[in-house]
């Protein structure tokens, strides 16, 4: 998923020159029709449905940002105190476990802000940083390069749901990646595609590489279900905007006004769900890839996103069926966040 900071925002975030070292891949262009007719077909399904991923647009990754702010979405601020406190040792573990000289591989990397303690603190020799979003990514990558001349910085504009687009780049020198997945977005994968997309990852390093992944873990269900669904309405826009980026890719007349925001914690499946609901009956129209008509029925949901939440244990697990050899967790105080570092 893409994710940018405020910072990204800035005028000034634009202002660095790309530097000699700096190269952008563009990995992402030819699935663009394929991405449009998936939409299409999710929207036009009898259960109506939207990928995740289709939330980031620059309005999109704008509202995350604004929702990692909030007093109720903890994640992002709970993650970033255990990095902070386990800096040191998980740099141990990763210095044992893989070869000097190995590849940094930020998926979602956004503007790059989560990887810059950690460079200096793991010393890679190269940086690749992945995204979708490649306005961001070409001044973040920029900045990396300025801030660590030594190191290869390259940036890849690719879709995470398609990770093995990543082997030609990473293919191109002998260091493993050590690929580093923040923010709980491996949640937003249905557990099955989750330990695919894990495997993937194991064996995009061929045997000898390693993940660096934070996960969000089970809890209270009030409380989860507070962080998407806060008091100023910030998740519900969240939501409302896959529906204006469902009218710019697909030409499509969704009034955002006419669909409630509605999320819960469905603890049969242990994974938050949000949905759209029609607040009337109305016609929707779509105009490309095809043109088609959908009729919503008043209280009619769309599915826009899940995401799942683990006990350590159950997370090991998945890793366990991805084929990882070993791996190792650490927590906040309260257990409600885990990181995971995860060797092939
Ligand atoms: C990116 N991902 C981990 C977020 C989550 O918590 O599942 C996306 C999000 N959706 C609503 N709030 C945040």
């Amino acid at each position: 998923m893409t994710k940018i900071s405020a910072s990204a925002l800035r005028d000034d975030f634009f202002a660095v020159a790309p530097s000699a070292t700096t190269r952008i891949v563009e990995l992402h262009t030819e699935n663009l029709a394929e991405d449009a007719a998936r939409l299409l077909a999710g929207l036009l399904a009898a259960d109506a449905r939207t990928d995740p991923k289709f939330f980031y647009d620059a309005q999109g990754s704008a509202l995350f940002d604004a929702i990692c702010q909030l007093d109720e979405y903890h994640p992002t601020r709970i993650e970033a105190s255990i990095f902070s406190e386990a800096r040191e040792a998980i740099a141990v573990e990763i210095s044992r476990a893989l070869p000097d000289g190995f590849q940094w591989v930020d998926l979602g990397a956004g503007d790059a802000a989560k990887s810059r303690d950690w460079l200096s603190a793991v010393a890679p020799r190269r940086y690749v940083g992945v995204d979708i979003a490649d306005a961001w990514l070409r001044p973040a990558v920029a900045r990396i390069a300025e801030a660590h001349p030594d190191l290869d910085a390259i940036g890849v504009v690719a879709d995470l749901t398609r990770p093995q687009m990543l082997a030609p780049v990473l293919d191109e020198v002998s260091e493993p990646p050590l690929f580093f997945y923040p923010g709980s977005s491996i949640g937003n994968f249905e557990p099955l595609r989750a330990i695919t997309l894990l495997r993937t990852l194991r064996q995009l390093g061929g045997g000898f590489g390693g993940l660096l992944i934070g996960v969000d873990c089970e809890r209270d269900a009030g409380r989860l279900e507070a962080a998407y669904d806060d008091a100023l309405g910030v998740t519900a826009a969240f939501n409302r905007n896959v529906l204006r980026v469902a009218n710019r890719v697909l030409g499509a007349d969704f009034d955002p006004r006419a669909f409630a925001h509605r999320a819960w914690f469905n603890a049969e499946e242990r994974r938050i769900e949000m949905h759209l609901v029609a607040s009337t009956q109305q016609t929707v129209r779509f105009t490309q890839p095809l043109p088609a008509e959908r009729d919503f029925e008043a209280g009619e949901h769309i599915v826009t996103e899940y995401s799942y939440k683990y006990t350590p244990a159950r997370f090991g697990a998945l890793l366990d069926a991805a084929g990882f050899s070993s791996h190792r967790v650490w927590q906040d105080p309260a257990r409600r966040f885990a990181v995971f570092l995860a060797i092939a």
